[in-house]
Protein backbone atom coordinates (compact mmCIF):
# COMPACT_ATOMS: atom_id res chain seq x y z
CA UNK A 1 0.00 0.00 0.00
CA UNK A 2 2.25 2.95 -1.15
CA UNK A 3 -0.09 5.73 -2.80
CA UNK A 4 -2.97 7.36 -1.07
CA UNK A 5 -5.11 9.23 -3.49
CA UNK A 6 -6.51 12.44 -1.86
CA UNK A 7 -9.70 13.73 -3.34
CA UNK A 8 -10.41 16.99 -1.76
CA UNK A 9 -7.17 19.11 -0.26
CA UNK A 10 -8.84 21.51 2.35
CA UNK A 11 -8.52 20.05 5.76
CA UNK A 12 -9.06 16.47 5.96
CA UNK A 13 -7.46 15.97 2.72
CA UNK A 14 -4.03 17.54 3.66
CA UNK A 15 -3.80 16.28 6.93
CA UNK A 16 -4.30 13.00 6.33
CA UNK A 17 -1.93 14.02 3.31
CA UNK A 18 0.97 14.62 6.23
CA UNK A 19 0.08 11.87 8.33
CA UNK A 20 0.43 9.47 5.10
CA UNK A 21 3.93 11.50 4.07
CA UNK A 22 5.02 11.31 7.76
CA UNK A 23 4.39 7.11 7.41
CA UNK A 24 6.10 6.63 3.80
CA UNK A 25 3.28 6.68 1.67
CA UNK A 26 3.24 8.84 -1.86
CA UNK A 27 -0.01 11.00 -1.79
CA UNK A 28 -1.75 12.34 -5.08
CA UNK A 29 -3.96 15.08 -4.03
CA UNK A 30 -6.77 16.79 -5.93
CA UNK A 31 -9.41 19.80 -5.64
CA UNK A 32 -12.47 21.31 -7.74
CA UNK A 33 -10.13 23.87 -9.36
CA UNK A 34 -7.18 22.32 -10.62
CA UNK A 35 -3.78 21.04 -9.43
CA UNK A 36 -2.34 24.43 -10.51
CA UNK A 37 -3.72 25.53 -7.65
CA UNK A 38 -2.45 23.09 -5.24
CA UNK A 39 1.58 24.01 -6.15
CA UNK A 40 1.72 25.82 -2.34
CA UNK A 41 0.33 23.00 -0.47
CA UNK A 42 2.33 20.33 -2.30
CA UNK A 43 5.54 22.63 -2.00
CA UNK A 44 4.88 22.18 1.96
CA UNK A 45 4.26 18.81 1.83
CA UNK A 46 7.65 17.36 -0.38
CA UNK A 47 9.18 15.16 -3.04
CA UNK A 48 6.17 12.37 -1.81
CA UNK A 49 3.55 14.79 -2.69
CA UNK A 50 2.05 15.69 -5.77
CA UNK A 51 -1.21 17.63 -7.53
CA UNK A 52 -3.03 16.26 -10.21
CA UNK A 53 -6.91 16.39 -11.23
CA UNK A 54 -9.17 13.64 -9.72
CA UNK A 55 -8.83 11.37 -12.39
CA UNK A 56 -4.85 11.56 -11.22
CA UNK A 57 -5.41 10.75 -7.81
CA UNK A 58 -7.95 8.54 -8.07
CA UNK A 59 -6.16 6.23 -10.37
CA UNK A 60 -3.00 6.48 -8.54
CA UNK A 61 -4.03 5.33 -5.27
CA UNK A 62 -4.06 1.88 -3.68
CA UNK A 63 -6.61 3.62 -1.44
CA UNK A 64 -8.55 7.07 -1.80
CA UNK A 65 -9.48 9.52 0.46
CA UNK A 66 -13.04 11.46 -0.77
CA UNK A 67 -12.39 14.53 1.30
CA UNK A 68 -14.72 17.07 -0.17
CA UNK A 69 -18.34 18.38 1.20
CA UNK A 70 -21.02 15.93 1.54
CA UNK A 71 -23.07 18.66 -1.02
CA UNK A 72 -20.59 17.74 -3.68
CA UNK A 73 -20.14 14.25 -4.04
CA UNK A 74 -22.51 14.17 -7.17
CA UNK A 75 -20.06 15.84 -8.63
CA UNK A 76 -17.45 12.95 -8.65
CA UNK A 77 -17.53 10.93 -11.87
CA UNK A 78 -18.15 7.12 -10.48
CA UNK A 79 -16.36 6.03 -13.08
CA UNK A 80 -12.86 6.74 -12.17
CA UNK A 81 -13.54 4.80 -9.04
CA UNK A 82 -14.40 1.20 -10.38
CA UNK A 83 -12.81 -1.54 -7.60
CA UNK A 84 -11.14 0.88 -5.96
CA UNK A 85 -11.26 1.54 -1.81
CA UNK A 86 -12.48 4.63 -1.12
CA UNK A 87 -12.15 5.95 2.37
CA UNK A 88 -15.07 8.51 3.00
CA UNK A 89 -14.41 10.91 5.55
CA UNK A 90 -17.86 13.06 5.34
CA UNK A 91 -19.78 14.52 7.97
CA UNK A 92 -23.86 16.22 7.28
CA UNK A 93 -23.88 19.51 8.20
CA UNK A 94 -27.16 21.03 6.68
CA UNK A 95 -26.35 24.82 7.38
CA UNK A 96 -23.39 23.66 4.86
CA UNK A 97 -24.79 20.91 2.69
CA UNK A 98 -28.55 22.11 2.45
CA UNK A 99 -31.09 19.73 3.31
CA UNK A 100 -30.95 16.07 2.56
CA UNK A 101 -34.05 14.21 3.12
CA UNK A 102 -32.68 10.33 3.11
CA UNK A 103 -30.53 11.76 6.09
CA UNK A 104 -33.27 14.27 7.81
CA UNK A 105 -35.42 11.48 7.81
CA UNK A 106 -32.31 8.66 8.58
CA UNK A 107 -33.66 6.34 5.86
CA UNK A 108 -29.63 6.06 5.17
CA UNK A 109 -26.59 7.29 6.53
CA UNK A 110 -23.94 9.14 4.97
CA UNK A 111 -21.69 6.60 3.53
CA UNK A 112 -24.53 5.03 2.27
CA UNK A 113 -25.00 7.74 0.09
CA UNK A 114 -21.30 8.00 -1.31
CA UNK A 115 -21.38 3.90 -2.06
CA UNK A 116 -24.55 4.46 -3.88
CA UNK A 117 -23.09 7.57 -5.80
CA UNK A 118 -19.90 4.97 -6.45
CA UNK A 119 -21.37 1.53 -6.70
CA UNK A 120 -18.26 0.03 -8.33
CA UNK A 121 -16.17 1.01 -5.40
CA UNK A 122 -15.63 0.08 -1.80
CA UNK A 123 -16.25 2.97 0.24
CA UNK A 124 -15.29 2.36 3.85
CA UNK A 125 -16.29 4.71 6.69
CA UNK A 126 -12.92 6.44 8.38
CA UNK A 127 -11.91 9.89 9.93
CA UNK A 128 -15.35 11.31 9.85
CA UNK A 129 -14.94 12.20 14.05
CA UNK A 130 -11.56 13.54 14.59
CA UNK A 131 -10.59 17.04 13.97
CA UNK A 132 -8.59 17.44 10.90
CA UNK A 133 -5.19 18.41 12.95
CA UNK A 134 -5.11 16.00 15.44
CA UNK A 135 -4.64 13.17 12.93
CA UNK A 136 -0.98 14.02 12.99
CA UNK A 137 -1.07 15.78 16.93
CA UNK A 138 -2.83 12.76 18.39
CA UNK A 139 -1.24 10.03 16.54
CA UNK A 140 0.73 7.38 18.54
CA UNK A 141 3.09 4.32 18.19
CA UNK A 142 0.74 0.84 17.95
CA UNK A 143 1.17 -0.71 21.56
CA UNK A 144 0.82 2.57 23.64
CA UNK A 145 -1.63 2.65 26.50
CA UNK A 146 -4.45 4.69 25.56
CA UNK A 147 -3.47 5.19 22.00
CA UNK A 148 -6.35 6.88 20.17
CA UNK A 149 -8.93 4.79 18.52
CA UNK A 150 -11.00 5.35 15.31
CA UNK A 151 -13.74 3.97 13.88
CA UNK A 152 -14.68 1.99 10.55
CA UNK A 153 -17.61 1.17 8.69
CA UNK A 154 -17.87 -0.72 5.27
CA UNK A 155 -19.53 -3.85 3.73
CA UNK A 156 -16.04 -5.23 2.02
CA UNK A 157 -14.29 -7.15 4.78
CA UNK A 158 -10.93 -6.86 2.38
CA UNK A 159 -11.40 -3.31 2.03
CA UNK A 160 -11.94 -2.41 5.63
CA UNK A 161 -8.19 -4.53 6.18
CA UNK A 162 -6.64 -2.47 4.30
CA UNK A 163 -8.32 1.10 5.45
CA UNK A 164 -7.25 -0.21 9.32
CA UNK A 165 -4.17 -1.49 8.28
CA UNK A 166 -3.86 2.40 7.07
CA UNK A 167 -5.08 4.10 10.00
CA UNK A 168 -2.86 1.50 12.86
CA UNK A 169 0.29 2.52 10.50
CA UNK A 170 -0.76 6.36 10.82
CA UNK A 171 -0.88 6.48 14.88
CA UNK A 172 -4.28 5.07 15.59
CA UNK A 173 -6.31 1.89 17.09
CA UNK A 174 -9.14 0.99 14.89
CA UNK A 175 -12.97 -0.16 15.37
CA UNK A 176 -14.62 -1.96 13.22
CA UNK A 177 -18.26 -0.99 14.13
CA UNK A 178 -19.62 -3.38 10.94
CA UNK A 179 -21.42 -2.08 7.74
CA UNK A 180 -21.98 1.35 6.38
CA UNK A 181 -25.11 1.20 8.07
CA UNK A 182 -23.79 1.49 11.24
CA UNK A 183 -22.40 4.59 10.71
CA UNK A 184 -24.63 6.68 11.96
CA UNK A 185 -23.01 5.54 15.56
CA UNK A 186 -19.93 7.90 15.07
CA UNK A 187 -21.75 11.07 12.97
CA UNK A 188 -22.33 14.09 14.42
CA UNK A 189 -23.90 14.99 17.94
CA UNK A 190 -22.68 10.98 18.88
CA UNK A 191 -20.84 10.32 21.92
CA UNK A 192 -17.78 9.76 20.13
CA UNK A 193 -17.97 12.06 17.82
CA UNK A 194 -14.76 14.26 17.54
CA UNK A 195 -13.65 13.44 21.51
CA UNK A 196 -9.93 11.78 21.87
CA UNK A 197 -11.03 8.14 23.03
CA UNK A 198 -9.10 4.90 23.08
CA UNK A 199 -10.49 1.64 21.96
CA UNK A 200 -12.67 0.41 25.11
CA UNK A 201 -14.04 4.08 25.66
CA UNK A 202 -15.01 4.26 21.81
CA UNK A 203 -16.50 1.47 21.75
CA UNK A 204 -18.19 2.37 24.50
CA UNK A 205 -19.44 5.29 23.13
CA UNK A 206 -20.34 4.09 19.58
CA UNK A 207 -22.70 0.98 21.43
CA UNK A 208 -24.21 4.47 23.79
CA UNK A 209 -25.11 5.99 20.80
CA UNK A 210 -28.82 7.04 19.56
CA UNK A 211 -30.52 8.18 16.79
CA UNK A 212 -31.29 11.04 15.86
CA UNK A 213 -34.77 10.61 16.42
CA UNK A 214 -34.31 9.06 19.84
CA UNK A 215 -32.29 12.17 21.20
N1 LIG B 1 -12.42 19.79 8.90
C1 LIG B 1 -12.35 18.74 9.73
O1 LIG B 1 -11.67 18.78 10.79
C2 LIG B 1 -13.09 17.48 9.36
C3 LIG B 1 -12.91 16.35 10.16
C4 LIG B 1 -13.55 15.17 9.82
C5 LIG B 1 -14.40 15.12 8.72
N2 LIG B 1 -14.59 16.25 7.97
C6 LIG B 1 -15.53 16.18 6.82
O2 LIG B 1 -14.75 16.04 5.63
C7 LIG B 1 -15.41 16.71 4.55
C8 LIG B 1 -14.47 17.76 4.01
O3 LIG B 1 -14.27 18.74 5.02
P1 LIG B 1 -13.05 19.76 5.02
O4 LIG B 1 -13.14 20.52 6.29
O5 LIG B 1 -11.76 19.06 4.72
O6 LIG B 1 -13.46 20.70 3.78
P2 LIG B 1 -12.67 21.92 3.14
O7 LIG B 1 -11.53 22.33 4.00
O8 LIG B 1 -13.71 22.92 2.76
O9 LIG B 1 -12.06 21.29 1.79
C9 LIG B 1 -12.88 20.77 0.79
C10 LIG B 1 -12.01 20.35 -0.38
O10 LIG B 1 -12.85 19.65 -1.30
C11 LIG B 1 -12.53 20.11 -2.61
N3 LIG B 1 -13.63 19.84 -3.51
C12 LIG B 1 -14.90 20.32 -3.46
N4 LIG B 1 -15.62 19.81 -4.48
C13 LIG B 1 -14.79 18.98 -5.17
C14 LIG B 1 -14.93 18.18 -6.31
N5 LIG B 1 -16.10 18.08 -6.95
N6 LIG B 1 -13.86 17.48 -6.76
C15 LIG B 1 -12.68 17.56 -6.12
N7 LIG B 1 -12.47 18.31 -5.02
C16 LIG B 1 -13.52 19.01 -4.54
C17 LIG B 1 -12.22 21.58 -2.41
O11 LIG B 1 -11.53 22.06 -3.52
P3 LIG B 1 -11.62 23.64 -3.94
O12 LIG B 1 -11.08 24.39 -2.77
O13 LIG B 1 -10.76 23.71 -5.17
O14 LIG B 1 -13.07 23.90 -4.21
C18 LIG B 1 -11.36 21.50 -1.14
O15 LIG B 1 -10.04 21.12 -1.47
C19 LIG B 1 -16.70 17.29 5.15
O16 LIG B 1 -17.78 16.42 4.95
C20 LIG B 1 -16.38 17.41 6.62
O17 LIG B 1 -17.54 17.41 7.45
C21 LIG B 1 -13.95 17.43 8.26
Amino acid sequence: MATIGIVGSGNIGSWVARAALAHGYEVVLSNSRGPQTLSELVTELGPHARAGTTADAVAAGDLVLVAIPLKNISELDPELFTGKVVIDANNYYPQRDGQIASLDDESTTTSELLQAHLPDAKVVKAFNHIAAAEIVSTAQPAGTPGRRALVIAGDDQTAKDQVAAFIDAIGFDVLDIGPLSEGWRIQRDTPGYVRQRDLTQLRADVEAAKRYRDM
